[in-house]
């Protein structure tokens, strides 16, 4: 699988502010200008829910002048137990490049193994790429370049949790991890963050001074040990308080399904702080960028 260097991550972030800025008030069905996909058709396989990846890959597909074929995994082949690497083969002879949110991260790099088309992650057990492209757009929108920002994580070391250490290194941000420490993140990807990475188990330490708070759900899919998190994650919700000990002018991001009364307050949510709307809309612009970026190369 492609590994994203900071220059090609850089030019996907530029791109997708430019095409969001490009098409200010147009209605959301009309293609870009340039229409980068033009002719091409993007499939989307789905072996867990979704509701922002889905709309916004195809929604983002579209705006590219391209189309798309969904399909949960359930219906396919693939379900039945045919071979991740045979269905690669055959997509491969029928689109022109394939996103796959999967249960397994293993399995997508198989997938993209013996892909002969791009293969994008639509998230996986251990990473969530596409979310953190839109999250960072987000923080540009409301603070500027990322370079230099400190953004804390209250919560799970999870999949969003590993893909914004797997981006600080390479986008010069700091990220500051709290979590309780039965879950903290992969020590693998915590490696990958090096010096862009501090872990600590206070929260209160985790956010202070900084410019955004970010937090997801204690219970990811695929997580079974539900009642253990919500008693390990007790102390580890983002309320008003929390919020109050970062940066006066710190935002909230999450990347949705939200838990209210779990890992956020409805008041921080809802809050003048919270960009969480504008985080989902962004998941168009940047998978756009993502899109054409595939298609350019
Ligand atoms: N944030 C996100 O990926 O949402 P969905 O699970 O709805 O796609
Ligand atoms: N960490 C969450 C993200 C959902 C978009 C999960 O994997 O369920």
């Amino acid at each position: 699988m492609h590994r994203l260097s900071a220059e090609d991550l850089r030019a996907i972030l530029d791109d997708a502010h430019a095409r969001k800025a490009a098409r200010k008030g147009w209605p959301k069905g009309r293609a870009d200008a340039d229409a980068p996909a033009r002719d091409r058709v993007l499939a989307m396989i789905f072996e867990k829910n979704s509701t922002r990846t889905r709309f916004s890959f195809d929604a983002a597909i579209r705006q590219l002048g391209g189309s798309s074929i969904i399909a949960n995994s359930t219906d396919m082949q693939l379900g039945r137990g045919e071979p991740v690497e045979d269905t690669a083969k055959v997509l491969s002879r029928m689109v022109d490049a394939v996103m796959i949110r999967a249960n397994s991260h293993e399995d997508v790099e198989r997938f993209a193994r013996v892909s002969t088309v791009p293969v994008i992650n639509g998230l996986t057990d251990r990473s969530h790429p596409c979310q953190i492209l839109a999250d960072i757009m987000t923080i540009e929108e409301a603070k500027g370049p990322i370079a230099g920002k400190t953004i804390a994580w209250v919560g799970d070391g999870n999949n969003v949790c590993h893909s914004f250490m797997h981006a600080a290194p390479r986008l010069g941000f700091h990220f500051n991890v709290a979590c309780p420490a039965e879950y903290h993140p992969d020590l693998h990807d915590l490696a990958k963050g090096g010096n862009a990475v501090t872990l600590t188990a206070d929260p209160n330490e985790a956010v202070l001074g900084a410019d955004v708070v970010v937090t997801d759900t204690w219970v990811s899919m695929g997580d079974s040990d539900y009642e253990q998190r919500l008693h390990a994650f007790e102390t580890y919700g983002v309320d008003e308080a929390l919020m109050n000990k970062a940066d006066p002018a710190a935002v909230f991001l999450h990347c949705l399904p939200a838990h209210r009364g779990e890992e956020v307050t409805d008041a921080v949510i809802d809050g003048p702080r919270s960009l969480v709307w504008d985080e989902a809309e962004n998941r168009i612009h940047a998978q756009k960028a993502v899109l054409a970026w595939c298609f350019a190369g």
